[in-house]
């Protein structure tokens, strides 16, 4: 496969790029050379071409002029002319669109042969790739790494500039054949600002990170010393903080959170490594605010002793820090207001640090991955100290969370990152496959069931694909859309025909000519009536239940944590506001709120009814609380193995099969019961 990158912003070279030369050679050029290095090993994939815009300025060397191209491996850069010379801001770049579409479409006339597929970074990379697309017919993938509406928000104002930003992304939106995100915030809620992209286009696949240096990073005597001026008590667990000193990460409430909470105050110190500072007043003003506001809230609290603020340090302190606060049992915790992505938190998993983050942005992503820690509201203060001092007192799972962040660097992997985007590729530039017409339909739910034991899946995965003519494979989860695409494509298993999410409150087909899922508008109208979100949340806060993140909430689903109440009491508070709704625990820990009669058997019901089949034609497999409905509203219902919430003993299952096997194997161990006893 020939795959054409573009990136028309900043000064690209293929090694030894010069970052922060321009407010523009950043992050993006980053992303996209180790994708492409990596991407480039797949034998598979025989062409890279990077497409950027040449400019000979005399600011700048002249390596950058038009025309000279750079090869490394099977990569080459290509260096486009657009009759301007000088370099360009991204603010800028806009002035150039027409002739830099012209100047690519001549570049690609000029290919032996033309690319398979397109993948634009940015915006304005993205109006070159729908010129070819509209003339050539090539498609194209789209990667954002920033997004207007996103700023928009977040400045709270607009401008000419902005709109006219956002207006060329939803252009480039509107053609794209695949988006690529790097996290469920962005997919679900940024990606939610624009009208031209269903969610069925936009796929999460998180960016490889490189935490090499954080696995097994030894203490350094200089950070001990740097924090030991701070404390008097150097034994006590370390909660540790890492981010700039600017507003949205929140640092000072953390402060706060620790002076409220007398007993975390008594067990724990806190450490908050902000950036490097010689003078206070040589800051950026907001900056030296931040500092000022810290010292300030230390010493209104009177928290000398207590709380360490060191002045500087060395990058490659940063891993003796995580490696300091485990060794100490303490906890990572990223509060930011909103976290984009969540970098940190990954380092903290990578140095089997458990954390604390906020549940705005990235963070969701790989608390839900990693396992490695909770979420928290980062504007509730007692929410944060609470769940520090949770887990640094509970040492089981102190453990359990610091074992499992050891996964986090296989999981945010650029290999593991290939796999997933070269099977879309595929899957955009192969021949079109026709849809076959199912007799039957098996669903399943991931979590414990089909996922939780590779070798078992393997084996799953090949049955599967022999009777994909003849089985339609459905899946039904707890997970949103996004987080269950992302969770079947690291693991290897294709595109199923249909996912029911969030418990039944979205339905997805997959379109083998669109070659995306398309969701089933006729469900989401459905959900939207019966359901009274700000009631049900009002409810929900008279009786105390402690909220899920804000990503989770759909219409038809609020999600929060079990609590002291029982599920008979809560459903009692609901029925006597008048609202009929569905209580549903699982896993001794979530507790999901739906519409009366909704859920996931609904949503199969459904699902069932559009492919023509009765439910007899229907297996459904599941191993806990938020499978019950399907599973008993089912007449062929597969109970794995390893079932929890008392499926495997409910009276209302006795006419599930339950399986002796777990996981995958327990789901085909049911079907070939029901097969060999010749009723499905
Ligand atoms: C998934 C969802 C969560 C839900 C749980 C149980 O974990 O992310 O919101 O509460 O499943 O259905
Ligand atoms: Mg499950």
């Amino acid at each position: 496969m020939f795959v054409c990158h573009i990136a028309l912003q900043g000064c690209l070279t293929l090694t030894d790029v010069p970052y922060g030369i321009t407010a523009d050679t950043g992050g993006h050029i980053k992303y996209l050379l180790e994708l492409a290095e990596t991407s480039a090993l797949d034998p598979e994939i025989d062409r890279i071409d990077i497409v950027t815009r040449g400019f000979e300025d005399s600011a700048f060397s002249d390596e950058f002029a038009p025309g000279s191209g750079e090869i490394r491996g099977d990569i080459r850069l290509v260096r486009l002319a657009d009759g301007y010379e000088g370099y360009l801001t991204k603010e800028e770049l806009h002035e150039q669109h027409e002739a830099l579409c012209k100047a690519f479409l001549d570049y690609l006339k000029s290919c032996p042969k033309l690319p398979d597929i397109i993948h634009a970074h940015y915006a304005d990379a993205g109006v070159l790739a729908r010129a070819a697309f509209e003339e050539l017919g090539i498609p194209y993938v789209f990667t954002a790494h920033s997004l207007g509406a996103v700023k928009r928000q977040a400045n709270g104002t607009t401008s000419a500039e902005l709109e006219r930003r956002i207006e060329i992304e939803e252009r480039v939106l509107e053609k794209a054949s695949g988006i690529i995100s790097s996290s469920r915030d962005e997919a679900e809620a940024q990606y939610a600002h624009y009208s031209k992209i269903e969610s069925g286009r936009i796929r999460v696949i998180p960016p490889g990170c490189d935490l090499e240096r954080f696995k097994n990073a030894p203490v350094s005597d200089k950070v001990r010393s740097d924090v030991a001026r701070f404390l008097c008590d150097l034994e006590k667990p370390i909660i540790l903080a890492i981010a700039r000193p600017v507003r949205k990460k929140n640092l000072v409430a953390l402060v706060e959170a620790y002076a409220a909470h007398s007993e975390l105050r008594e067990r724990a110190n806190l450490v908050i490594v902000a950036g490097c500072r010689s003078q206070l007043s040589e800051l950026e003003q907001e900056c030296r605010e931040v500092i000022e506001e810290l010292i300030a809230a230390v010493e209104t609290h009177d928290l000398y002793g207590h709380v360490a603020y060191p002045k500087s340090h060395e990058p490659s302190d940063i891993p003796a820090y995580y490696a300091l606060a485990r060794e100490s049992g303490g906890v990572f915790v990223n509060p930011a207001l909103n976290e984009p992505f969540g970098l940190t938190l990954l380092e903290a998993a990578a140095s089997h640090l458990p954390v604390v983050a906020t549940d705005s942005g990235g963070p969701n992503d790989i608390i839900e991955r990693c396992k490695n820690g909770v979420l928290v509201r980062p504007t509730d203060r007692s929410a944060i100290a609470d769940a520090c001092f949770s887990i640094m007192t509970d040492r089981r799972s102190w453990i359990r969370y610091a074992s499992a962040g050891g996964d986090a660097a296989s999981a945010y992997d650029w290999q593991a990152h290939c796999r997933i985007y070269h099977r879309l590729l595929n899957d955009l530039v192969s021949p079109l496959q026709k849809v076959p017409s199912w007799g039957r339909l098996l669903v399943c739910d991931i979590d414990n069931t089909l996922l939780g034991d590779r070798e078992a899946l393997r084996e799953f995965l090949r049955w599967q694909t022999e009777n994909s003519e003849n089985i339609a494979l459905g899946i039904a989860t707890g997970r949103s859309f996004h987080s269950a695409q992302a969770i079947l494509a690291a693991e290897g298993v294709p595109n199923p025909d249909v996912i029911i999410s969030g418990v039944g409150t979205a339905i997805h087909w997959y379109d083998r000519e669109r070659r995306y899922f398309v969701e089933d508008e006729a469900w989401k109208a459905g959900l939207a009536r019966d359901w009274d979100h700000e009631r049900v949340h009002d409810v929900a806060t008279r009786l105390n239940l402690r909220s899920q993140a804000l990503l989770e909430q759909k219409v038809g689903k609020a999600s929060f944590f079990t609590g002291e109440l029982s599920t008979d009491e809560i459903r009692a508070a609901f029925d006597k506001e008048g609202l009929a709704v569905e209580i549903i625990a699982s896993h001794g820990r979530y507790l999901d709120i739906l519409p009366r009669g909704g859920g996931k058997q609904a949503a199969v019901v459904h699902a069932a009814a559009r492919l023509g089949l009765t439910q007899s034609r229907v297996v459904v497999a599941g191993d806990s609380g938020n499978d019950r409905s399907m599973l008993v509203a089912c007449p062929h219902p597969v109970i794995v193995g390893n079932w929890s919430d008392g499926l495997g003993e409910d009276p209302a299952l006795s006419h599930a099969f339950v399986a002796s096997k777990t996981h995958a194997a327990g789901v085909l161990e049911g079907v070939r019961h029901y097969q060999a006893a010749g009723s499905w």
